[in-house]
């Protein structure tokens, strides 16, 4: 099947974009669409023969499960339940970052068909800020299911062309957004009753940091899950083989780690690009690329990441070698995709 990427460049081609997004969802079909965290791969969430395309095109275990996007926030409760003792704090968590990268595990509605949550009797819910997203999904009238679009354990897609690097001729339409502003996925939680506050529990760290979260309850982080492989995740995104780069990758935790053999090609990828941080002298790297350069801002890291991975894996080394980030606000998240990427083929 030929993949069309279409524009969204003036108010006449968005709408144009806009209307045959959604003909191709009424039609039971997948269409790549960008989002503010990084590119989704969307079907009709209550049609189960639509969402099993996802599945198809990036050749998903059907253990793992897919993330429902609704077009407001009434529009929650559609397919998801908020349990009384839990309300409060879930109708704040919506009130304050939706629209926005945060996702919310919920019991889901007998409406949101099985394929969709792996048979989970929850449902991951959120509501995405992206103005063309919003507006395709305001046209549909109802909620699409979008996991990344990338090749299931690949790098997430954050622009149109690294959707078709993974998955041209997989599908119709991609709708060229730009590049996405986070450029890393939602961080997903769910809330759980407790006394004396209710817990705020992190299953995927994303752009909602533990300090913005912490306002709301008492934050725990889900432990890392490493050893779960092949069978369907307890905690979402926990599979230990994920956003994996073909070439190898390493997480360095300090420069004295670092040791080359002979005759192999090292790409360093550097957090702010200084000297002082004492990885750029380590070794005549074949290839440096800097994730926040010379500020070190980790929001600007978060957006290039997967970006700068999907570079430096098509340059041919033998080996990438990344510097940590700081483990505070999103480089918490950074750290978990590169920790995951280090696990990757080799
Ligand atoms: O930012 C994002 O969240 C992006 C954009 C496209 O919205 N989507 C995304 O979807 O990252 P995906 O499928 O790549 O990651 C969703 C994660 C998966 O790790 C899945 O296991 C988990 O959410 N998940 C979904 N529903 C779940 C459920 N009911 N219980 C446990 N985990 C769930
Ligand atoms: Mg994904």
């Amino acid at each position: 099947m030929p993949t069309e990427v279409a524009p969204t460049d003036s108010e006449q081609s968005t709408r144009e974009t806009i209307a045959r997004a959604v003909a191709l969802l009424r039609a039971g079909e997948i269409v790549a669409l960008p989002t503010e965290t990084v590119y989704g791969l969307a079907s009709d969430a209550l049609d189960p023969a639509a969402v099993e395309k996802i599945f198809a095109a990036k050749e998903r275990p059907h253990f793992d499960p897919l993330i429902v996007h609704v077009p407001s926030k009434t529009a929650l409760h559609e397919v998801a339940e908020v349990p009384e003792d839990t309300a409060k704090t879930v109708v704040q968590l919506v009130e304050t970052f939706w629209p926005g990268p945060l996702t919310l595990l919920l019991p889901k509605r007998p409406v949101v068909p099985d394929i969709v949550t792996s048979g989970l009797p929850t449902v991951a819910v959120r509501q995405c800020e992206h103005p063309v997203f919003h507006r395709i999904l305001k046209h549909f009238g109802g909620p699409v299911a979008a996991p990344s679009a990338n090749r299931f354990g690949k790098l997430s897609p954050t622009s149109a062309a690294q959707v078709l690097e993974q998955l041209d001729g997989r599908l119709p339409l991609v709708v060229d957004g730009g590049a996405c502003a986070r450029g890393l996925e939602s961080t997903i939680v769910r809330v759980r009753a407790a006394a004396p506050k209710p817990v705020i529990e992190v299953l995927r760290p994303g752009p909602v940091t533990e300090v913005e979260l912490k306002k709301f309850g008492r934050v725990e982080f889900a432990g890392r899950n490493a050893e779960v492989e092949d069978s369907a995740p307890e905690a979402p995104g926990m599979l230990a083989v994920h956003y994996a780069p073909r070439t190898p990758l390493r997480l360095l935790s300090a420069p004295s780690e670092f040791v080359a053999e002979p005759g192999r090609r090292y790409a360093l990828l550097s957090y702010r690009g200084q000297e002082k941080d004492g990885y750029l002298g380590l070794h005549p790297w074949d290839s440096v690329e800097v994730l926040s350069p010379g500020s070190g801002r980790l929001a600007e890291a978060g957006i290039r990441l997967f970006h700068l991975l999907g570079r430096l894996d098509r340059g041919g080394y033998d080996e990438i070698v990344a510097e940590p980030v700081p483990e505070r606000g999103i480089g918490r998240a950074i750290l978990e995709k590169l920790r995951k990427a280090s696990c990757g083929p080799r």
